[in-house]
């Protein structure tokens, strides 16, 4: 493609991702890879159990679970025919599926409560900015099978823990409620729906769509007007049961016990309606609600509306990408095991002959080996080296071939050494040290 001026001219790739959906590339598979171990660790010190749902579902799992007036259902889902005419959805949050599969495997038969986790992607067709995303990935817990204070405590100090261990800890506030059981909350809705009579014209359009389905959403909108009338709406906690509050007052305790920091927040709702009880969120502490990285509460309700047991549960999740984002923000760096330790070069057919054998011994010693690429002359293969960063080349030409030997190179200090090609490996393996090396052979580890 030419242009008449000299402008740079940017071709446009024929195919694009769709808006809001992104590739992980290899550099953010390190912060994945990373925080998939922790969040692995954390769950197994706690004896939760991964589990995955597909990725999508009979559409009604949502429909009933989430509810049909929140925003994930009436505007966020994905949702689709398949040949046969049935609707399926994408799933747009973990815990409608997780309940849908403790239901049909009879999980209850199992010892209680039930402790899952999962690493997913999640779909919901929201408006793409910074930290939201039209794909994202979520990890979450979910404790299914009791009800006891203690357990929201006990996930919201998990929460906490994934969080430190990820160096983002401390740029959130938790932010924690209590929205009452269903039947507590329908007085109140009703309450809130009568305080706001005469007030529609102050409404922004959306508050007043909600107003008669989800009143509840009033309280947490952020557009100036509705601030205001939500600071002065009748306040939830004065029509809650006493069981809640005193299952409130618990989680405080148990919180306070555990030396973690909170905000009681009494305009928090969450925009699920399967919740009851406790309502907590991670709020970032320059943005608030926007872009908070994850949230959770208490939905004993919901396996008993999907069809099973009357069940209580707790759970949480979070938002990978905004994890990652703050943890770039924080300047964080995370371990990375993909960087190679050796590169081979070779000249001749030959010597790329005897390179094969020894790259595969090299990797068996566990030393991460990548070369015998190509036809470049060695200074090109030594310039590729230089850009995979690695510390040493092994270099084989004609002349090693006929000799039995090989040269390893140092890359940072540019000092080589010859010597015999069978003792190579060893050299190696000594100038890399034991503890570096990659020794991980998953293959070793089965058994039947
Ligand atoms: P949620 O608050 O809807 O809760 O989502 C949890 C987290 O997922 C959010 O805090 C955010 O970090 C991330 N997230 C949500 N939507 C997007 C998006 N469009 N782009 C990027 N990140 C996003 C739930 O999903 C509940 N299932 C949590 C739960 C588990 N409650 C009980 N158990």
């Amino acid at each position: 493609m030419t242009q008449d001026n000299d402008e740079a001219i940017v071709q446009v790739p024929p195919f694009q991702t769709p808006k809001g959906v992104h590739d992980i590339l290899p550099a953010d598979h390190e912060f994945h890879t990373y925080i998939k171990k922790v969040v692995r660790h954390r769950a197994r010190q706690a004896g939760f159990r991964r589990i995955s749902t597909p990725v999508f579902e009979f559409t009604e799992v949502f429909k009933r679970s989430i509810g049909d007036t929140s925003d994930i259902v009436s505007k966020e889902m994905y949702t689709f025919q398949d040949r046969k005419g049935r609707s399926l959805t994408l799933k747009p949050e973990g815990t409608a599926g997780v309940v849908r599969s403790y239901i049909q495997n009879n999980m209850n038969q199992l010892p209680q409560p039930m402790l899952l986790y999962y690493f997913e992607p999640h779909f919901r067709y929201d408006r793409p900015q910074k930290g939201r995303y039209r794909q994202f990935w979520q990890f979450g817990f979910e404790v299914i099978g009791e009800s006891d204070a203690a357990l929201d405590a006990q996930i919201i100090q998990l929460a906490n823990k994934v969080h430190s261990d990820l160096g983002v800890n401390h740029l959130f506030d938790l932010q924690i409620n209590t929205i009452g059981t269903s039947e507590a909350r329908k007085q109140y809705m009703q309450v809130l729906q009568d305080y706001y009579v005469g007030k529609e014209r102050s409404l922004c359009d959306n508050c007043r769509e909600r107003l008669k389905t989800n009143p509840l959403r009033l309280l947490d909108c952020k557009e100036d007007d509705c601030k205001i009338l939500a600071q002065l709406a009748p306040v939830m906690k004065d029509y809650l049961d006493k069981e809640s509050l005193d299952f409130h007052e618990e989680l405080k305790g148990y919180l306070d016990e555990l030396g973690i920091k909170y905000i009681e927040n009494l305009k928090l709702v969450r925009g699920l309606d399967y919740y009851s009880k406790t309502v907590f969120e991670f709020w970032d502490k320059n943005d608030g609600a926007q872009n908070s990285i994850g949230g959770g509460g208490r939905y004993d309700g919901l396996i008993e509306l999907m069809g099973g047991q009357p069940t209580p549960a707790v759970g949480y999740a979070a938002g990978v990408e905004r994890i990652i984002a703050n943890m770039k923000r924080e300047k964080i760096r995370v371990p990375s095991k993909d960087d190679l330790h050796v590169f081979v070069a070779q000249l001749g057919n030959e010597a790329k002959r005897k390179c094969l054998p020894l790259i595969d011994k090299l990797r068996e010693a566990g030393i991460k080996t990548m070369g015998a690429l190509g036809k470049g002359s060695i200074n090109i293969q030594l310039r590729i080296a230089n850009k995979f960063k690695v510390p040493y080349t092994v270099l084989i030409g004609i002349t090693e071939v006929r000799e039995g030997t090989a040269i390893i190179r140092d890359m940072s200090k540019g000092i080589q050494e010859t010597l015999r090609m069978d003792d190579v490996v060893e050299r190696l393996v000594e100038l890399l040290g034991e503890d570096d090396l990659d020794r991980y052979s998953p293959g070793e580890l089965l058994y039947s």
